[in-house]
């Protein structure tokens, strides 16, 4: 299949580009284009042949379900079976933007896009290319991120087409994200808020709407435990994972630092390549291997927008062994924490 590649600006919807995205995407076709967070991969979310193809382009398992992106309130009626106070309260507050809400689905949501679950995965985006894709093709997008299944998810087009060029019908460009992580999953249908991803919205920010909240356990766990099952489904597999074998090395700076050069020395001896993921504060001490800096640790939202980047990098590098710092688990940093812990296989080295 040949792949339309086309660029549009995110102030100029008046494109002869933007409306044939949307044909496509009526006609049951896959588009990739950019959210807020991380880049989309779109089908028709309440055709199952459509959102089929979403699975076979990522390679993705049909028990992982699909997030059905919104443009307008409304559609929770056709979406949802019944949308509880804490839902309404935080649809309110964060869309469009980040935040993915779990309701009990309506019948009208097939078992293919929700992966057998009788819940359904929500969002309305705030990025304007998502928003005006959505509203001129008059159809609910589902859409997971738009990598192969297991590779970090992309925050840039030139991501995008590494991974799905002549596999879907068009590729939409709209530049870097804003955030680079996905959005924080909420589940409204327990009494109790429970959050399943963490992400750009944290847990103080939804503590604020609706006073109290839950985490699912699989998402604070710091090692690998086959018997806490996520209740995402997409949170159990090997997710974000670069090529090279990735550490993260946790502790004081100036010991990371160290044992950070000196494993790089060790594998480097050993012929193998090297990446170091540094930020703008340590960047400077490392002399060895292929050192990369990640953002500064004075702004985390920068430290979260280069993550999934700076791994493909080190893949596109052939990168053997990549070395990281660790970030602090709050705020955002728990969010940053979560997708370098399954990308490093939960390995962490404490020194
Ligand atoms: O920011 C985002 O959320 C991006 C952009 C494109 O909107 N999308 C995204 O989709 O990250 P995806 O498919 O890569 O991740 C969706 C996650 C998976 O872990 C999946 O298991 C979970 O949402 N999910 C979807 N429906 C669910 C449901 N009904 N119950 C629990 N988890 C659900
Ligand atoms: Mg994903």
């Amino acid at each position: 299949m040949k792949t339309k590649i086309v660029t549009i600006d995110s102030n100029d919807f008046n494109t002869m580009e933007l409306k044939e995205a949307a044909e496509i995407l009526k006609k049951g076709g896959l588009v990739a284009f950019p959210t807020e967070t991380v880049y989309g991969l779109g089908a028709d979310g309440l055709n199952p042949e459509a959102s089929g193809k979403i699975y076979a382009a990522k390679g993705r398992p049909s028990d992982n379900p699909l997030i059905i992106h919104i443009a307008d309130f409304n559609a929770l009626n056709e979406l949802t079976a019944d949308c509880p106070e804490n839902g309404r309260k935080l649809a309110e507050a964060f869309w469009p933007g980040p935040l993915t809400l779990i309701f009990n689905k309506s019948s009208k949501v097939p078992y293919s896009t929700t992966g057998g679950l009788d819940t359904v995965a929500i969002r309305m985006p705030s990025h304007p290319i998502a928003y005006e894709l959505i509203r001129r093709s008059g159809i609910y997008i589902a859409a997971p991120s738009a990598n192969v299944s297991g590779r970090p998810s992309p925050t840039k087009a030139e991501h995008v087409i590494e991974d799905m060029n002549g596999i879907i019908d068009m590729i939409i460009n709209g530049g870097k994200v804003e955030i680079g992580l996905e959005s924080t999953i909420v589940d409204v249908t327990s009494k109790i808020p429970a959050i399943l991803r963490p992400g750009y919205i944290t847990e103080e920010m939804i503590k604020q709407v609706v006073g109290e909240v839950e985490y699912d356990k699989a998402v604070l766990s710091r090692v690998q435990d086959p018997d806490l099952k996520p209740k995402a489904p997409g949170m159990k597999y090997k997710h974000y994972a670069p090529k090279g074998d990735l550490t993260i090395y946790e502790g004081n700076t100036k010991s990371v630092i160290d044992a950070i050069n000196k494993s790089a020395e060790e594998k480097l001896q050993a012929g193998f390549k090297v990446g170091i993921i540094a930020t703008d504060e340590t960047f400077s001490s490392y002399q060895k291997g292929s050192v990369k800096t990640i953002g500064t640790r004075k702004d985390e939202s920068t430290i979260a927008r280069g993550l999934f980047e700076i791994l493909r990098d080190f893949d596109s590098e052939g990168a053997d062994y990549i070395f990281t710092e660790s970030f602090e688990n709050n705020r955002l940093g728990q969010a940053i924490m979560n997708r370098l812990l399954k990308a490093a296989g939960y390995h962490i080295e404490k020194v």
